[in-house]
């Protein structure tokens, strides 16, 4: 797990892996309905996905209260789909969103998966594309907004040599 430190605001939320049993589950539901669903007239029935269960759930933890939140569903053993991305919005634009982001994918890396998918929002396409991502397909809508399909394949963890130099 990514470790606090003091250098920066961002630096110092705290990102940990939770489940729906989980003491913050609540609090990243509430802020996914207020980030992602309540500005676009959603209620809050409209937040939960059949799938939260099987689900990773990153959060971003500063001060006591959850800041931030990736989600990615597993479909098959190698790949899956990202959702459910969303930064507080005093927070937002300081480097959260991509460490959230970045830390997943170590965390998927490690555990063995190789593709990432996700619907991106058309007005947050450039967020995930430095993150590595590509569109493909049609646009489309979602929840009454345009949408990109967008993907990714991980890198190994391993790096180069590394097993020459262990064996
Ligand atoms: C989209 C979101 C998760 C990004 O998180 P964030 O913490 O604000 O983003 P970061 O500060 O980590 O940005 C990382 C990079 O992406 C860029 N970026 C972030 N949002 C962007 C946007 N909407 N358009 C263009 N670039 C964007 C940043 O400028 C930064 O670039 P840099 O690496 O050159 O400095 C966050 O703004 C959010 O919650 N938005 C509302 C909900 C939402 O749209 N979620 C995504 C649903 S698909």
């Amino acid at each position: 797990m990514p470790s606090a430190s003091q250098d920066s605001p961002m630096d110092a939320a705290e990102l940990l892996f939770i489940h729906p049993g989980h003491a913050l589950y609540p609090e990243e539901l509430e802020l996914r309905f207020r980030v992602l669903r309540e500005p676009l007239g959603f209620p809050r029935s409209a937040v939960a996905f059949p799938f939260e269960a099987e689900s990773l759930h990153l959060v971003a933890r500063q001060g006591g209260a959850v800041v931030g939140c990736v989600l990615f569903h597993p479909e098959d053993p190698q790949g899956g789909r990202l959702f459910q991305m969303a930064v507080t919005p005093p927070l937002q634009g300081r480097g959260l969103g991509a460490r959230l982001v970045t830390a997943l994918e170590e965390e998927l890396r490690r555990r063995g998966f190789t593709r990432v998918h996700l619907h991106a929002r058309a007005q947050v396409v450039p967020f995930y594309e430095r993150l590595g991502y590509t569109p493909y397909g049609e646009p489309f809508t979602e929840v009454n907004i345009p949408h990109r399909h967008m993907r990714k394949t991980l890198a190994s963890s391993i790096l180069p040599g590394r097993r020459s130099q262990e064996a």
